[in-house]
């Protein structure tokens, strides 16, 4: 396959010349490090657009030394320069929103350029007492949530009876809808969760104390992307959650309540797929996975908890340990394929470093039976048990590498076993947290 480079004629009625619409996806549960990506490209992106999720997501960006964990506001944020958008797609908890605001102001960060679509939907109060209480009541069987809301969230929106940021400039019919969201949801949190109902009036007010400051950034997100689009103008459409998490294609129901896959990028933002050109897929350069769900390649013992520690494995937003295990090149192909990756950014390799051999997952046995790709059925999965080859590993330190010649050749080795098993080209690899802890095979732009 020869992927299209910017600048490369592709006319669509004669309205543009190239294509620079760029999507960032997690190939696998999430936490790959997509906000590097994102940083990553810096300058060159004009809007950087989250499409989907919610507060749920962590990204982590160090930028001069400087550590950030934003969990709602897109990673391009941080770049001078750069556009952030919340598309439609997004759900949105006021209360963080500002919060997150009001920290990067703090530290110097301007996001007075910041634009939010007014169909997305909010996350109310009830929504985190209903994540948590719901948590609760599934004991054993809990998703293991980040609790913030954003399932709840959802299900108001396809339930239609969510509330959307439009919503705050009409005072009547937000009141209106609150109460009736909240009748169906009194009921279930006094009879069946034994909590005390909610009081409509308290939440309206609540949300409408933000009207206010959020006006000036309400804007339709798809009319200022496909016009940015038309000019030339790169946007990049950040994922958040990932591949396996994604609510269609993930390992339901152990997902999150949204699509994270490339094709989110455009339902959630208002822009077509003939806008996108290059889809990366952002994978570590071993697996983890915070929550509960199947993960055949998972490592329960001292090995995990290596990995673990090597790669400071611990939930951004929950801080709660991520589970560890090798990299399975199966959860990647089904991302690669689903999505249409172009290419692939694979991050912390440098983690790696100083394993005397490294198992890499080749296919499932699952009860005798082989399989070379993920199995449709949730019950194989879970009991998919990893076949593994192994191949050299290095105890070079690699951190310092900035071409793949600067690599040892064993972990060249692993880089093309990966890359052939995938089937998708590795364009990027990411060798430490700073921006320039990089090195580059492909140009993403
Ligand atoms: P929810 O998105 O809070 O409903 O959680 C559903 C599942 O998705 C849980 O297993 C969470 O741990 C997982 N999850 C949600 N957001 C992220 C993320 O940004 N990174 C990794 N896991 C996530
Ligand atoms: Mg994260």
């Amino acid at each position: 396959m020869t992927p299209l480079r910017r600048g490369e004629p592709l006319t669509w009625e004669g309205r543009r010349t190239h294509v620079p619409g760029i999507i960032i996806n997690g190939a696998q549960w999430g936490d790959e490090g997509k906000g590097k990506v994102t940083d990553r490209l810096g300058d060159r992106v004009d809007f950087c657009v989250r499409y989907s999720g919610g507060n749920n997501a962590g990204h982590t960006i160090v930028v001069n030394g400087e550590r950030y964990a934003l969990h709602l506001l897109p990673s391009g944020t941080l770049n001078e320069g750069c556009r952030p958008v919340l598309g439609n797609g997004v759900v949105i908890d006021l209360d963080v929103l500002f919060t997150e605001i009001d920290d990067l102001a703090a530290r110097g960060v301007d996001t007075s350029g910041l634009m939010i679509s007014a169909n997305a939907h909010i996350i109310a109060e009830y929504h985190k007492t209903i994540d948590k209480v719901t948590e609760r009541f599934l004991g054993k069987a809990k998703i293991g949530t980040t609790g913030r809301g954003v399932g709840p969230a959802y299900s108001d929106k396809v339930n239609r009876i969510g509330i959307r940021i439009q919503d705050l400039f009409d005072e009547s019919i937000l009141r209106r809808k609150v109460e009736a969201a909240l009748e169906q949801k009194n009921h279930l949190l006094v009879k069946v969760y034994n909590r005390r109902a909610l009081e409509a009036d308290e939440i309206a007010d609540h949300l409408l104390s933000y009207a206010d400051r959020i006006r000036p950034h309400v804007v339709d997100t798809s009319i200022v992307l496909n016009e940015a689009l038309d000019q030339g103008k790169v946007v990049l459409f950040e994922g958040a959650q990932a591949h396996h998490l994604d609510v269609d294609h993930g390992t339901y129901p152990y997902v999150t309540s949204s699509n994270p896959v490339a094709a989110g990028a455009c339902v959630g933002s208002g822009v077509g797929p003939t806008r996108v050109d290059r889809i990366v897929g952002v994978a570590k350069a071993y697996t983890t996975r915070v929550g509960e769900g199947p993960f055949p390649t998972e490592l329960n013992d001292e090995r995990g908890e290596k990995l673990r520690n090597d790669g400071g494995e611990f939930g951004t937003t929950t801080g709660r340990p991520r589970r560890c295990g090798w990299f399975d090149p199966l959860v990647v192909e089904a991302a690669a394929r689903v999505s249409g990756f172009t290419d692939i950014f694979l991050t912390k390799l440098d983690t790696l470093t100083g394993w005397e051999k490294i198992p890499i997952c080749v296919g499932y046995d699952v009860n005798g039976e082989r399989f070379d790709k993920l199995p449709y059925s949730q019950t194989a999965f879970h009991h998919a048990k990893p076949i593994y080859e192994e191949v050299e590993g290095w105890t070079e330190d690699i951190s310092g590498a900035r071409q793949f010649s600067d690599f040892p050749a064993t972990t060249q080795a692993y880089v093309k076993r990966l890359e052939e098993l995938i089937g998708t080209r590795i364009s990027g690899i990411g060798v430490g947290p700073g921006r320039e802890q990089t090195v580059m095979i492909n140009d993403l732009l």
